[in-house]
This record gives structure tokens, C-alpha cells and sequence, in this order.
């Protein structure tokens, strides 16, 4: 039986966790840090995603077989290239490779050198010549900072004043680092992620997904890291899919093989299906957070077999989904993405016929505590999206804890 580590403690971990604990191959499972949740299917482990002298130490110690990477963090940090000079076998990539999501500029540069659709774009070092072109240009302004910006680093500006304050912030208080601004088209159209796995030129889709940034009911409130997604999406047609496959997810695995940084790992793909045909938002690095929760439980094929192939550079078999639909619901701690408290309890979760995974929790004395913005999420599958929209509402109600707050209209 093989052991594994997984990195990070979230919901996404708790269903890489979850997925792998279906596997026949998988004996023990550590996670660290893990959560409450986690805890209950994974041995949490006490160390910080980004420790990655304590976490190479923690594998070879306890004879880790594989170790799965969830937050861009650890990626970013240079884990893999750690794992892979001791001779550890690792799922993610490379640090030169995660530039992909690490730097808005390497990203948009490789997508116009090889023709993947995105909006057009600039990107200054300068705070007068960004605001001089910003200026010349219609509004809103994107403006993205070239790092990783915990992310706050994508300002939609409505006007002039609003551009101003956020270029001063990036480029003048240098507020995420010392990086550039990328100023780019502002597109429209509802958008949507592509999770792939991708092993250099090889590329294994997942099924679509779609999330939900903005806080409250009808896309209302401050952005998040996602308060529910969806599989299963109504605006997609199989020839909108098709070409996002082909035209920008193997495209960009080729190109970044062409540019020396094979991927290894999950590529995700933050499409927008505009008028003018579907574009890229963004790239990330690994898998997305609340997406994973609706994708991995569609997943029939043992997930060890591809995370084990991918790392070792060997093809694996196409990957096998259920044609299930799911809808997964956050529940979030009220005042998030603001500031909010934590340690209320959580309680009713043996009644709940649902799969819900823990993103935000902590077993303390024996109670279920909140810890964290966002909470817990409630995903179920069913045949449409009308039916697992009923079922997971209805189970939701059976959570009681004093202060979280969910969106109602998920999949609206
Ligand atoms: P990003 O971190 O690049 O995904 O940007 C965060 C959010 O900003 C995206 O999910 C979009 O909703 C929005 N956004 C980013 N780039 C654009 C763009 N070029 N046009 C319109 N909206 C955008
Ligand atoms: N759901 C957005 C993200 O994972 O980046």
C-alpha cells in the first residue's frame, strides 16, 4: 500500500483527499497542515505548506511514496525542485514553470508568442507612462500586478481616480513587491475553469467548472476566493470546449515545453467566453479552489495512477468522469472577505446527506469549531443542475453554527 503527503488545508485538499481515499492502492494518508475535516480521512501533520525543509524531512522520514502539492505557495516556494534533487517523487510544478500563474507578465508574453486567445495588453515598470496609457484608453482599466498578490493583485478601475490609487499602490508603495503592472483589454462574458492535468505535451481535461467570486446573491459584494461552483455548465457548447481544449490548454502546455518549462502538475485554465470568442483571464498553477470540490468527485479512475504518472513522466490512462453533474455551496464565516471571528461551533454535520468539505475548521475539545473565512462546503451530484440544487439547499439547512452566511443562488 502506498503512503501519501498532501500539502495544504483547505476544501481543495480535503477532496484531493478524499479522491485519493477512494484509491485500493492508498494506505495511509498525511496532510499538512489538514484541517478538522481532513483529519478525519488523513493524518494532519503540523508544518506550514511553504516549510519545505520540514516537509521533505517529514517524507523521507515517515517513507512517503507520493506527495501531492494543492496551494501555488508551496509550488512558488521551489517544493518540487526540492523533492525531485532528493529523489522524492512529487505532484506539481517545477518553480521556473508555476511563472505560468507566478507572473501575469511571463504569462500574457508566452499566450501572445503562441497565439492563445487573451485580451491584448502592455505591462510598465513606470508609474507615469502606466497612468499616461491608461489614460489614453477606455474604462474600465485591468490592471494586474506580475506576482503573487494573495489575490489582490487584479484592480477593475471604473474610472481615472480609481486608476490612479491603484498604480500608486502597485508601482509607487510598491503594496505586493516590486513587480511590474500589466494593463490589459477589459473583456466581458461569463467566465469559467478548465482543470487539466498536464505531463509536458500530454494534456487530460477535466470536466468544466464553474465558480462564484463575488460575496453575495446575484454577483453582488466584494470578491472572494469562491463561494460555490458547478459542474455542468448551460453556456457551453461542445464546440466551445473543443476549442478551449485545443486552442489554448494543449497550446499552452506545447508552448510552455517550447519554452523549456514543461508542466507537470494542474494546469487551470480561467476562460471567458466573449463575444469575440473564448479568451484567456488567467493561468494557475494547480487545482482551483472551490472547483475542485465538484470536479474530483466525478472522477472514476484511480487518482494515485495519474498523480503518480504525471509525476514520473509516464503517460496514464485517459481519465474516466461520471456524467453526474455537481453543485457545491460555501459556507463562510459573516464579515469575510472582510475581517471575521472565529471558534464558533459547528454543529448537525452527522445529519447532513451530502459530501461536505472542510476548508476553514478546527477540533477543539471535542467541538467542531470555525476557523477560518471560508468554512466548510456542501457539495452533491444528480443528473441536473435543478436537482442538485434542491438537494444541496435542502441539506445545508441541516448546519447549524451562529455566524456563517451563504450565497443562495449558486448555478443561478
Ligand atoms: P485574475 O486574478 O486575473 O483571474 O482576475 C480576477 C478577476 O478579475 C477575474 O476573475 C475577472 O473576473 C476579472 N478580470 C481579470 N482580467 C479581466 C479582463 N481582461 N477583463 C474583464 N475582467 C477581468
Ligand atoms: N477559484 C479560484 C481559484 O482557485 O483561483
Amino acid at each position: 500500500m502506498k503512503t501519501v503527503l498532501v500539502i495544504g488545508g483547505g476544501g481543495r485538499e480535503h477532496a484531493i483527499v478524499d479522491a485519493l481515499s477512494r484509491s485500493p492502492q492508498v494506505g495511509k494518508i498525511y496532510c499538512a497542515p489538514g484541517n478538522a475535516g481532513i483529519g478525519l480521512q488523513a493524518e494532519n501533520v503540523p508544518l506550514k505548506d511553504t516549510d519545505v525543509e520540514g516537509l521533505k524531512s517529514f517524507a523521507i522520514g515517515h517513507g512517503v511514496d507520493l506527495t501531492v502539492v494543492g496551494p501555488e505557495a508551496a509550488l512558488a516556494a521551489g517544493i518540487v525542485d526540492a523533492f525531485r534533487a532528493a529523489g522524492l517523487k512529487i505532484f506539481g510544478h517545477t518553480q521556473a514553470a508555476t511563472a505560468i500563474e507566478s507572473s501575469k507578465e511571463f504569462a500574457k508574453r508566452m499566450m501572445s508568442k503562441y497565439g492563445i486567445p487573451t485580451a491584448s495588453y502592455r505591462s510598465f515598470s513606470d508609474y507615469d507612462e502606466a497612468l499616461a496609457y491608461v489614460s489614453s484608453r477606455p474604462f474600465p482599466a485591468v490592471l494586474k500586478y506580475d506576482g503573487l498578490a494573495a489575490g489582490k493583485g487584479v484592480v477593475i478601475a471604473a474610472d481615472l481616480d480609481e486608476a490612479r490609487k491603484a498604480l500608486a499602490d502597485m508601482l509607487l508603495d510598491h503594496a505586493f513587491g516590486q513587480g511590474k503592472v500589466v494593463v490589459e483589454d477589459f473583456l466581458t462574458g461569463p467566465e469559467f475553469s478548465f482543470l487539466c492535468f498536464v505531463d509536458g505535451e500530454r494534456v487530460y481535461p477535466m470536466p468544466l467548472s464553474q465558480d462564484h467570486k463575488r460575496a453575495f446573491d446575484g454577483d453582488k459584494g466584494p470578491n472572494t476566493g469562491g463561494m460555490g461552483a458547478y459542474t455542468g455548465l448551460p453556456f457551453i457548447t461542445p464546440e466551445d470546449r473543443d476549442f478551449a481544449f485545443k486552442e489554448i490548454m494543449q497550446k499552452a502546455a506545447s508552448a510552455m515545453c517550447s519554452e523549456g518549462l514543461p508542466l507537470s502538475g494542474v494546469l487551470y485554465g480561467g476562460l471567458m467566453k466573449t463575444p469575440q470568442g473564448i479568451k484567456v483571464i488567467e493561468f494557475n498553477a494547480r487545482f482551483g479552489d472551490p472547483e475542485t470540490e465538484v470536479v474530483l468527485p466525478l472522477l472514476k479512475s484511480d487518482i494515485y495512477d495519474i498523480f503518480e504518472g504525471v509525476s514520473a513522466g509516464r503517460p496514464v490512462a485517459e481519465p474516466v468522469w461520471s456524467d453526474y453533474v455537481t453543485l457545491g455551496v460555501v459556507l463562510a464565516s459573516k464579515g469575510y472577505p472582510g475581517s471575521y471571528q472565529k471558534g464558533f461551533e459547528i454543529e448537525g454535520l452527522d445529519h447532513v446527506d451530502a459530501q461536505v468539505y472542510h476548508m476553514g475548521t478546527v477540533l477543539r475539545d471535542g467541538r467542531l469549531l470555525t476557523n477560518g473565512g471560508r468554512v466548510l462546503m456542501v457539495v452533491c451530484r444528480g443528473k441536473n443542475l435543478a436537482e442538485v440544487r434542491s438537494s444541496v439547499y435542502g441539506q445545508l439547512s441541516r448546519i447549524r453554527c451562529g455566524n456563517l452566511f451563504f450565497r443562495k443562488d449558486i448555478a443561478h
